[in-house]
C-alpha cells in the first residue's frame, strides 16, 4: 500500500470512535425525551435529580427538539386585542347588582355586558381580561387611560348565549387629607345601569387560562376581586348548563382558598358551597375570612395561613404533573404566599425559591396581582 493510501485508511479508521460517540450521544437523547414524555418522573423527583438531569443537558437531540418546536402551541389559537383600546367595542350593560351580604365592607359589583353586534365577535376564554375606558376626561383633558379587569364570566357568559361578559369590581375607596377619594374607573362601573353603553377593550391575557386536559387539577388562591377568574373556571368545572354546552368534562381535583375580610364579603359563596355539596369528590373550598377568624398566631387569618395548614396535601397535589395553581388578587398578598409555600416545600424537602421558577416554566404557576 503506498504512503498516502496508508494515511487515507488510517485516517478513516480514526474517525471510527467519534462516530460511536455521535450515536452513543443520539440514543441517550432519546431515551431521556422518552422519559419525560411518559411523564415518570414526579416534580420532587426531577428537583432531587437536578444534577444530574444538568449534566445531560449539553447534549440535546435535534430530532425531539424538532418536534416540540412544530407542535401546536397550547393555547395558541386563544384570542388576543380584538379591539384596541383606541377602537373599543362598545357593549351594553344588562345587569349590574351587589355581590355583598348586609354588614360587608365597601361596595363589590356584579356587573354584565351585551356584547351581541360585534363585528369581528368579542371571543374571550375564562381567565382573560378586558380593558374598560371610563366616560369623561382626566385632570389633562384627556380620555381616561384604560383599566383592566379580569372576566369573572366563562365563554359562555352568564346566560350561556356566548354574548355576554361579566366582571367582579371592587369600588376604590380611599381616604386623603381628610377627603374620601372615588376610584375613577371602579366607582364609573359600579355606577352603571342597564342599557348604559361602555368601551371595552380585549380580551388581553395567556397568563391565567386553564389547562386543556379534564384531569389537571386546579389549587386556586384568591382574595377579594382576584375570585373574578376562579369563578370563571368554577363555572365551566361545575355549572350544570356549561357542562352541557362544552365538551371539557373536569374529572381532577378543584381547591379554592378565598380571603374575605367578613363572612359577609364572600364573593359568590353560595356558588360555590352549592358544587361542593354537588361535586364533593372534586372540589374542596376553604376559607380565610381575616377579620373573623384568627390564625395560629392570634393574627388576622390569611390565605397563606391557610396553605400553611393544609400544607402537606397542597404539596403532595404540587408534586403531580398535572396540578396547575392560580393565583389572584392583592398585590400585597404575594409575599406571604411566598413565604408560606418555602415553610410548606421544605417540610417536604424541597426548596421553593428553585420550584416556583421551575413550576412557572412547566406553565403550572400563574399569578396576576394588582
Ligand atoms: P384610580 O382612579 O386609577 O386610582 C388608583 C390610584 O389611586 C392608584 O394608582 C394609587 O395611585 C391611588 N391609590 C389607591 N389606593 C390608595 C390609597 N389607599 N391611598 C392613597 N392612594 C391610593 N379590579 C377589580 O375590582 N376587579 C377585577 O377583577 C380586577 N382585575 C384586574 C386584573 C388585572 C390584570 C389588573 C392589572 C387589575 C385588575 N383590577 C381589578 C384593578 C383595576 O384595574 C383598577 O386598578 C381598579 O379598579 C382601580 O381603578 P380606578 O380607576 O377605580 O382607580
Ligand atoms: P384585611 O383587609 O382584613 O387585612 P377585600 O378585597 O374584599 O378587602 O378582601 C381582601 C382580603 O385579603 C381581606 O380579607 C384582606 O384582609 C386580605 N389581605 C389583606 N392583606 C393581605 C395580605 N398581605 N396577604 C393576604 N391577604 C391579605
Amino acid at each position: 500500500m503506498a504512503y498516502s493510501e496508508t494515511k487515507v485508511v488510517l485516517g478513516g479508521l480514526a474517525h471510527i470512535p467519534i462516530i460511536i460517540g455521535f450515536f452513543y450521544l443520539i440514543r441517550r437523547q432519546y431515551s431521556f425525551g422518552a422519559m419525560l414524555r411518559n411523564g415518570k418522573n414526579t416534580l420532587s423527583d426531577q428537583i432531587k435529580a437536578a444534577a444530574p438531569a444538568k449534566a445531560a443537558a449539553p447534549a440535546k437531540a435535534a430530532a425531539p427538539a424538532k418536534a416540540a418546536a412544530t407542535a401546536k402551541k397550547p393555547h395558541s389559537d386563544v384570542p388576543v386585542n380584538t379591539y384596541k383600546p383606541k377602537a373599543p367595542f362598545v357593549g351594553t350593560v344588562t345587569e349590574n347588582y351587589s355581590v355583598l351580604k348586609d354588614g360587608a365592607i365597601g361596595k363589590v359589583q356584579h356587573i354584565t355586558f351585551d356584547l351581541s353586534g360585534a363585528d369581528p365577535e368579542f371571543k374571550y376564554v375564562e381567565g382573560q381580561s378586558c380593558g374598560i375606558l371610563a366616560a369623561g376626561e382626566d385632570a389633562k383633558g384627556k380620555p381616561h387611560r384604560p383599566r383592566l379587569y379580569s372576566i369573572a364570566s366563562t365563554r359562555y357568559g352568564d346566560n350561556f348565549s356566548g354574548n355576554t361578559l361579566s366582571l367582579c369590581v371592587r369600588q376604590l375607596q380611599y381616604e386623603k387629607d381628610g377627603e374620601t377619594i372615588n376610584g375613577v374607573c371602579s366607582t364609573y362601573l359600579c355606577n352603571l345601569s342597564p342599557g348604559d353603553k361602555v368601551k371595552i377593550s380585549g380580551p388581553v391575557g395567556k397568563e391565567m387560562l386553564l389547562p386543556e386536559e379534564e384531569d389537571s387539577n386546579i389549587i386556586m388562591l384568591a382574595t377579594g376581586t382576584g375570585i373574578a377568574p376562579m369563578r370563571a373556571y368554577l363555572r365551566r368545572m361545575f355549572e350544570p348548563t356549561e357542562i352541557e354546552k362544552h365538551q371539557w368534562n373536569f374529572r381532577g381535583k378543584a381547591w379554592l382558598f378565598m380571603g374575605a375580610p367578613k363572612t359577609a364579603n364572600l364573593l359568590y359563596d353560595a356558588d360555590f358551597e352549592h358544587y361542593k355539596s354537588k361535586f364533593p369528590e372534586n372540589l374542596k373550598y376553604t376559607k380565610a375570612i381575616s377579620r373573623e377568624q384568627k390564625n395560629t398566631q392570634g393574627g388576622r387569618m390569611y390565605i397563606q395561613d391557610r396553605v400553611l395548614e393544609y400544607a402537606e396535601q397542597i404539596f403532595t397535589m404540587i408534586e403531580n404533573p398535572k396540578t396547575h395553581i392560580y393565583l389572584c388578587g392583592l398585590k400585597g398578598m404575594e409575599p406571604g404566599i411566598d413565604e408560606a409555600m418555602t415553610t410548606a416545600a421544605s417540610a417536604k424537602g424541597l426548596d421553593w425559591a428553585e420550584l416556583r421558577p421551575k413550576l412557572r416554566k412547566e406553565g403550572r404557576w400563574h399569578a396576576e396581582t394588582y
